[in-house]
């Protein structure tokens, strides 16, 4: 079996960040978004991965991926030269996948279980298509399925007003090669992308076997602000696990699941986990909270951090208190010299500031 990994889209709802990096290379704790996925397709067994990129942010997901040989994979790079939705991505990456069955996963998606259990079902019932569904409170914002008793799917609508149902379309799925003559199928939806939910609804009309998987554990699409604060709790929560090879002076306590990278040094701070500081990083009469991830080579004096990713080369000086941000490389926070009443800003095209 083969994956294809989509990490191509513009990522409009994460600005000011991805107007300068890919939103499948958001970090969070400290690790591109787009790396778990390849981690858990990897570590499934599957080592020949297609990934769709477009010609924005392709050569950023190249540099952060390479050839796969991190993770023992082989990684083929297929330029999707417009968004112009899922299953055109499939179709673009037709030259690749020629007559394999596949996974295929969206580069902004992150879940906890992984995809080896998706994959024995698939091999197991030999469905035409496989796609992993997640119960949620407001489906409209997704692809959402009815499904009978045994998992059979009998109706997918993309973003309904109305839904029929509260299962949401993770951007998980398995097809067989059968997908593509579905695909050739479909007419663009009224966003005019080719969608892949349309593809797979014309394999049920087409009288093709489509089953469901219910999933048990968290999943985020972390397209938005929110949901990459989110993912940045769960995998810390999940997966620190105290590590300390910085400097940390008898003034500083650490305490709680707490990763700090080599080269950095703490001062007179209090480091509370679960968070992760990168290597090179200076912390000052600080205090940096629960649910934080530092980025490599950035410095945090007298304030205080909880909740937050900052990115690396950042400079927050004197800042009081920081929570719930997300601050991208090279920003510099600091406080003015002569306290004023007033706040000065140089701020990039759709920043956000909440003072
Ligand atoms: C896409 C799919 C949708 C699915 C979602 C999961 O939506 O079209 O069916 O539920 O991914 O993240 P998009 O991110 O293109 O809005």
């Amino acid at each position: 079996m083969k994956a294809i990994v989509l990490a191509g889209g513009s990522g409009t709802r994460l600005r000011p960040l991805t107007h300068t990096i890919a939103k499948q290379l958001a970090p969070v704790a400290n690790k591109p978004v787009l790396h778990y996925a390849i981690e858990q397709i990897t570590s499934a067994g599957i080592k020949d991965i297609g990934v769709v990129i477009s010609p924005e942010t392709g050569s950023q997901i190249k540099q952060s991926l390479g050839s796969g040989e991190k993770w023992g994979a082989q990684i083929t790079y297929i330029l999707q030269s417009q968004p112009a939705g899922l299953a055109h991505a499939v179709k673009t990456g037709m030259p690749f996948l020629g007559n394999s069955p596949f996974l295929m996963f969206l580069g902004d998606n992150l879940i906890k279980e992984g995809v080896s259990h998706l994959i024995n079902q698939f091999l197991g019932q030999k469905p035409q298509a496989l796609i992993l569904l997640k119960e949620v409170e407001d489906p409209r914002a997704f692809g959402v399925a009815t499904v009978d008793k045994g998992m059979r799917v009998k109706k997918l609508v993309e973003k309904p007003s109305n839904p029929d149902s509260n299962l949401a379309l993770t951007g998980i799925y398995i097809f067989d090669p059968l997908i593509h003559r579905a695909i050739d199928r479909i007419k663009p939806s009224p966003r005019g992308e080719l969608e892949i939910t349309d593809a797979i609804q014309e394999l049920i009309n087409m009288g093709k076997k489509v089953i469901a998987r219910p999933m048990s554990g968290w999943w985020l699409d972390t397209g938005k602000k929110e949901d990459l604060l989110e993912a940045n709790r769960l995998i810390l929560d999940e997966s620190t696990t105290l590590s300390n090879c910085g400097i940390t002076d008898p003034a500083s306590q650490v305490s709680g699941s707490v990763q700090i990278g080599t080269g950095t040094t703490i001062f007179s701070s209090i480091i509370r986990g679960p968070s992760v500081i990168g290597e090179d990083c200076c912390i000052q009469d600080s205090f940096i909270g629960p649910y934080t991830s530092i980025g490599r080579h950035t410095t945090i004096r007298e304030t205080a951090v909880e909740n937050s990713i900052i990115m690396e080369n950042c400079l927050i000086s004197c800042v009081r208190r920081l929570e719930d941000s997300i601050i991208g490389a090279g920003a510099n926070i600091r406080q003015k010299k002569k306290k004023t009443d007033s706040t000065t800003l140089f701020l990039g095209n759709n920043s956000e500031v909440v003072i």
